[in-house]
Protein backbone atom coordinates (compact mmCIF):
# COMPACT_ATOMS: atom_id res chain seq x y z
CA UNK A 1 0.00 0.00 0.00
CA UNK A 2 2.42 2.28 0.72
CA UNK A 3 4.44 1.54 -2.00
CA UNK A 4 1.28 2.52 -4.34
CA UNK A 5 0.63 5.73 -2.47
CA UNK A 6 4.50 6.53 -2.92
CA UNK A 7 4.56 5.75 -6.88
CA UNK A 8 1.31 7.76 -7.44
CA UNK A 9 3.23 10.49 -5.06
CA UNK A 10 6.07 10.62 -7.43
CA UNK A 11 4.60 10.66 -10.41
CA UNK A 12 2.94 13.59 -9.47
CA UNK A 13 5.76 15.50 -8.24
CA UNK A 14 7.37 14.92 -11.26
CA UNK A 15 5.12 16.90 -13.16
CA UNK A 16 3.91 19.43 -10.77
CA UNK A 17 5.02 22.48 -11.36
CA UNK A 18 4.84 23.82 -7.82
CA UNK A 19 4.39 22.80 -4.60
CA UNK A 20 1.55 23.55 -3.20
CA UNK A 21 0.50 23.11 1.11
CA UNK A 22 -2.62 23.43 0.91
CA UNK A 23 -5.54 21.07 -0.62
CA UNK A 24 -9.64 21.20 -0.95
CA UNK A 25 -11.59 18.70 -2.43
CA UNK A 26 -14.51 19.66 -4.14
CA UNK A 27 -17.62 17.72 -3.16
CA UNK A 28 -21.12 17.10 -4.23
CA UNK A 29 -22.55 20.20 -6.41
CA UNK A 30 -19.03 22.01 -5.19
CA UNK A 31 -17.02 20.80 -7.82
CA UNK A 32 -17.39 24.36 -9.60
CA UNK A 33 -15.88 26.09 -6.82
CA UNK A 34 -13.08 25.12 -9.56
CA UNK A 35 -14.08 28.05 -11.64
CA UNK A 36 -12.73 29.80 -9.15
CA UNK A 37 -9.65 28.32 -9.31
CA UNK A 38 -6.88 29.79 -11.44
CA UNK A 39 -5.77 26.32 -13.22
CA UNK A 40 -2.28 25.75 -14.20
CA UNK A 41 -2.65 21.90 -14.49
CA UNK A 42 -5.20 19.18 -14.60
CA UNK A 43 -4.18 15.25 -13.77
CA UNK A 44 -7.55 13.14 -14.83
CA UNK A 45 -7.26 10.07 -11.97
CA UNK A 46 -7.34 7.82 -14.89
CA UNK A 47 -4.30 8.62 -15.62
CA UNK A 48 -2.65 8.62 -12.17
CA UNK A 49 -0.48 5.80 -11.34
CA UNK A 50 -2.75 3.56 -8.94
CA UNK A 51 -6.00 6.01 -8.51
CA UNK A 52 -9.21 4.67 -8.60
CA UNK A 53 -11.82 5.70 -10.65
CA UNK A 54 -14.75 7.56 -10.09
CA UNK A 55 -18.28 6.50 -11.50
CA UNK A 56 -20.93 8.58 -10.02
CA UNK A 57 -22.80 11.63 -11.57
CA UNK A 58 -21.57 14.98 -10.60
CA UNK A 59 -17.83 13.90 -9.81
CA UNK A 60 -15.73 14.49 -12.59
CA UNK A 61 -12.56 12.63 -11.30
CA UNK A 62 -9.18 15.03 -11.34
CA UNK A 63 -6.47 16.73 -9.35
CA UNK A 64 -6.08 19.63 -9.76
CA UNK A 65 -3.02 22.04 -9.27
CA UNK A 66 -3.50 26.39 -9.84
CA UNK A 67 -4.65 29.62 -7.27
CA UNK A 68 -7.17 30.40 -5.77
CA UNK A 69 -6.89 34.13 -4.59
CA UNK A 70 -3.22 33.87 -5.31
CA UNK A 71 -2.32 30.97 -3.17
CA UNK A 72 -1.14 27.25 -4.70
CA UNK A 73 -3.48 25.15 -4.45
CA UNK A 74 -4.51 21.36 -5.38
CA UNK A 75 -7.95 20.54 -5.70
CA UNK A 76 -9.74 17.38 -5.82
CA UNK A 77 -12.57 17.45 -8.38
CA UNK A 78 -14.48 14.48 -7.56
CA UNK A 79 -14.09 11.78 -4.77
CA UNK A 80 -14.35 8.24 -3.69
CA UNK A 81 -17.22 7.26 -1.79
CA UNK A 82 -17.49 4.33 0.38
CA UNK A 83 -20.81 3.56 -1.44
CA UNK A 84 -19.83 3.27 -4.83
CA UNK A 85 -18.29 0.66 -3.41
CA UNK A 86 -14.74 1.75 -2.76
CA UNK A 87 -12.76 0.30 0.13
CA UNK A 88 -12.18 2.51 2.81
CA UNK A 89 -8.46 2.73 1.84
CA UNK A 90 -9.34 3.56 -1.81
CA UNK A 91 -11.79 6.71 -0.14
CA UNK A 92 -8.94 7.71 1.50
CA UNK A 93 -6.04 6.97 -0.76
CA UNK A 94 -5.64 10.48 -2.32
CA UNK A 95 -5.13 12.05 1.23
CA UNK A 96 -2.32 9.73 1.65
CA UNK A 97 -0.71 10.76 -1.51
CA UNK A 98 -1.52 14.84 -0.96
CA UNK A 99 0.36 14.23 2.68
CA UNK A 100 3.46 12.75 0.62
CA UNK A 101 3.03 15.61 -1.70
CA UNK A 102 3.32 18.20 0.85
CA UNK A 103 -0.21 19.02 1.78
CA UNK A 104 -0.25 20.40 5.71
CA UNK A 105 -4.02 21.87 5.65
CA UNK A 106 -7.05 20.33 3.79
CA UNK A 107 -10.58 21.70 3.23
CA UNK A 108 -13.20 19.45 2.84
CA UNK A 109 -16.60 20.77 1.14
CA UNK A 110 -19.59 18.50 1.42
CA UNK A 111 -23.56 18.59 0.82
CA UNK A 112 -25.84 17.20 3.61
CA UNK A 113 -29.35 16.84 5.24
CA UNK A 114 -29.84 19.04 8.05
CA UNK A 115 -31.04 17.47 11.05
CA UNK A 116 -31.01 20.95 13.20
CA UNK A 117 -34.48 22.44 13.17
CA UNK A 118 -32.22 25.68 13.33
CA UNK A 119 -31.09 24.95 9.70
CA UNK A 120 -32.62 26.49 6.13
CA UNK A 121 -31.47 24.77 2.39
CA UNK A 122 -29.05 27.03 1.40
CA UNK A 123 -26.97 27.34 4.70
CA UNK A 124 -23.37 26.46 5.11
CA UNK A 125 -22.58 24.74 8.31
CA UNK A 126 -19.01 24.85 9.69
CA UNK A 127 -18.16 21.43 10.77
CA UNK A 128 -16.87 21.19 14.38
CA UNK A 129 -17.18 17.91 14.79
CA UNK A 130 -17.90 14.56 13.28
CA UNK A 131 -19.55 11.17 14.06
CA UNK A 132 -18.27 7.80 12.41
CA UNK A 133 -21.18 5.75 11.34
CA UNK A 134 -19.73 4.08 8.68
CA UNK A 135 -19.31 0.15 8.77
CA UNK A 136 -15.61 -0.06 7.80
CA UNK A 137 -12.87 2.14 9.77
CA UNK A 138 -9.97 3.61 7.07
CA UNK A 139 -7.65 3.18 9.46
CA UNK A 140 -8.31 -0.71 9.84
CA UNK A 141 -5.45 -2.93 10.03
CA UNK A 142 -1.71 -2.65 10.38
CA UNK A 143 -0.63 0.88 11.56
CA UNK A 144 0.43 3.54 9.14
CA UNK A 145 3.85 5.40 10.39
CA UNK A 146 2.12 9.20 9.61
CA UNK A 147 0.38 8.61 13.05
CA UNK A 148 -0.30 6.69 16.12
CA UNK A 149 -1.85 3.41 16.32
CA UNK A 150 -4.59 4.73 18.46
CA UNK A 151 -5.23 8.51 17.55
CA UNK A 152 -6.44 11.15 19.68
CA UNK A 153 -9.66 13.12 18.26
CA UNK A 154 -10.45 15.78 20.65
CA UNK A 155 -9.83 18.34 17.72
CA UNK A 156 -10.09 16.58 14.11
CA UNK A 157 -11.19 20.06 13.20
CA UNK A 158 -8.69 22.83 13.53
CA UNK A 159 -10.20 25.36 16.42
CA UNK A 160 -7.74 27.94 14.98
CA UNK A 161 -9.48 27.50 11.17
CA UNK A 162 -12.98 27.49 12.31
CA UNK A 163 -12.12 30.72 14.28
CA UNK A 164 -10.30 32.50 11.08
CA UNK A 165 -13.51 31.17 9.03
CA UNK A 166 -16.00 32.70 11.56
CA UNK A 167 -14.31 36.04 11.34
CA UNK A 168 -13.98 36.12 7.79
CA UNK A 169 -17.93 35.52 7.75
CA UNK A 170 -18.75 38.11 10.05
CA UNK A 171 -16.71 40.57 7.53
CA UNK A 172 -18.48 39.29 4.56
CA UNK A 173 -21.70 39.71 6.25
CA UNK A 174 -21.81 35.62 4.87
CA UNK A 175 -24.32 33.37 7.65
CA UNK A 176 -23.01 30.32 8.94
CA UNK A 177 -24.10 27.64 11.20
CA UNK A 178 -21.99 25.30 12.91
CA UNK A 179 -22.59 21.62 13.84
CA UNK A 180 -21.66 17.67 14.12
CA UNK A 181 -21.73 16.35 10.91
CA UNK A 182 -22.63 12.31 11.16
CA UNK A 183 -21.09 10.61 8.09
CA UNK A 184 -23.39 7.13 7.16
CA UNK A 185 -22.55 4.69 4.59
CA UNK A 186 -25.17 5.68 2.19
CA UNK A 187 -26.69 5.53 -1.05
CA UNK A 188 -30.07 6.08 0.51
CA UNK A 189 -30.97 9.02 1.86
CA UNK A 190 -32.51 8.99 5.17
CA UNK A 191 -36.02 7.94 6.52
CA UNK A 192 -37.76 10.66 8.85
CA UNK A 193 -36.77 8.36 11.21
CA UNK A 194 -32.98 7.75 10.94
CA UNK A 195 -32.96 11.66 10.64
CA UNK A 196 -34.57 11.44 14.16
CA UNK A 197 -32.71 9.22 15.67
CA UNK A 198 -29.37 11.04 14.38
CA UNK A 199 -30.25 14.07 15.43
CA UNK A 200 -31.12 12.45 18.79
CA UNK A 201 -27.57 11.03 18.99
CA UNK A 202 -26.18 14.52 18.10
CA UNK A 203 -25.82 15.22 14.91
CA UNK A 204 -26.93 18.58 13.10
CA UNK A 205 -26.38 17.23 9.64
CA UNK A 206 -25.76 13.96 7.75
CA UNK A 207 -23.59 12.87 4.35
CA UNK A 208 -22.22 10.25 2.82
CA UNK A 209 -18.93 11.77 2.83
CA UNK A 210 -15.93 13.32 4.53
CA UNK A 211 -15.10 11.80 8.25
CA UNK A 212 -12.91 8.60 6.09
CA UNK A 213 -10.81 11.68 4.62
CA UNK A 214 -11.20 13.41 7.73
CA UNK A 215 -9.55 10.27 10.02
CA UNK A 216 -7.04 9.93 7.59
CA UNK A 217 -5.70 13.38 6.50
CA UNK A 218 -5.69 14.03 11.15
CA UNK A 219 -4.02 10.82 11.44
CA UNK A 220 -1.49 12.40 8.79
CA UNK A 221 -1.30 15.47 11.22
CA UNK A 222 -2.81 17.22 7.91
CA UNK A 223 -5.08 20.49 9.89
CA UNK A 224 -8.92 20.13 8.24
CA UNK A 225 -11.35 22.35 7.91
CA UNK A 226 -14.61 21.39 6.82
CA UNK A 227 -17.88 22.53 5.30
CA UNK A 228 -21.46 21.11 5.14
CA UNK A 229 -23.96 22.79 2.50
CA UNK A 230 -27.34 21.89 4.02
CA UNK A 231 -29.11 21.09 0.76
CA UNK A 232 -32.31 19.52 1.99
CA UNK A 233 -33.65 19.12 5.76
CA UNK A 234 -34.07 15.55 7.65
CA UNK A 235 -36.14 17.48 10.24
CA UNK A 236 -39.35 16.16 11.88
CA UNK A 237 -42.76 17.36 10.25
CA UNK A 238 -40.31 19.42 7.17
CA UNK A 239 -39.17 15.60 5.29
CA UNK A 240 -39.81 15.97 1.69
CA UNK A 241 -38.52 13.27 -0.90
CA UNK A 242 -35.53 14.20 -2.38
CA UNK A 243 -33.39 13.49 -5.39
CA UNK A 244 -29.87 13.91 -6.49
CA UNK A 245 -30.09 16.53 -8.66
CA UNK A 246 -31.88 18.91 -5.96
CA UNK A 247 -28.48 18.21 -3.62
CA UNK A 248 -26.35 19.34 -6.65
CA UNK A 249 -28.77 22.44 -7.51
CA UNK A 250 -28.93 23.72 -3.48
CA UNK A 251 -24.65 23.39 -3.11
CA UNK A 252 -24.73 25.30 -6.56
CA UNK A 253 -26.62 28.41 -4.77
CA UNK A 254 -23.98 28.46 -2.12
CA UNK A 255 -20.69 27.93 -3.97
CA UNK A 256 -19.69 31.71 -4.49
CA UNK A 257 -19.75 32.09 -0.83
CA UNK A 258 -18.19 29.10 0.42
CA UNK A 259 -15.21 30.31 -2.77
CA UNK A 260 -15.14 34.08 -0.84
CA UNK A 261 -14.30 32.45 2.23
CA UNK A 262 -12.18 29.72 1.34
CA UNK A 263 -9.84 32.23 -1.00
CA UNK A 264 -9.65 34.82 2.14
CA UNK A 265 -8.44 31.72 4.90
CA UNK A 266 -6.01 30.60 2.28
CA UNK A 267 -4.80 34.36 1.98
CA UNK A 268 -4.50 34.42 5.32
CA UNK A 269 -2.67 31.84 6.76
CA UNK A 270 -0.01 31.64 3.65
N1 LIG B 1 -28.58 12.43 3.76
C1 LIG B 1 -27.42 11.85 3.42
N2 LIG B 1 -26.59 12.41 2.55
C2 LIG B 1 -26.93 13.57 2.00
C3 LIG B 1 -28.12 14.21 2.31
C4 LIG B 1 -28.99 13.60 3.24
O1 LIG B 1 -30.08 14.11 3.55
N3 LIG B 1 -28.16 15.36 1.60
C5 LIG B 1 -27.02 15.41 0.89
N4 LIG B 1 -26.28 14.33 1.11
Amino acid sequence: MYTRIQRSAAWLKGKMNCKPTSAIILGTGLGRLAHEIEVEQTFDYADIPNFPLTTVEGHKGCLIVGRLGGTPILALQGRYHYYEGFSMKEVTFPIRVMYELGIRTLFVSNAAGGTNPDFKVGDMMIINDHINMFPEHPLHGKNFPTGPRFPDMSEAYDRELIALADSIAKEKGIKVQHGVYLGTQGPTFETPAEYRMFYRLGADAVGMSTVPEVIVAHHCGIRVFGVSVITDLGIEGQVQPISHEEVQKAANEVQPYMADIMEAMLERIN
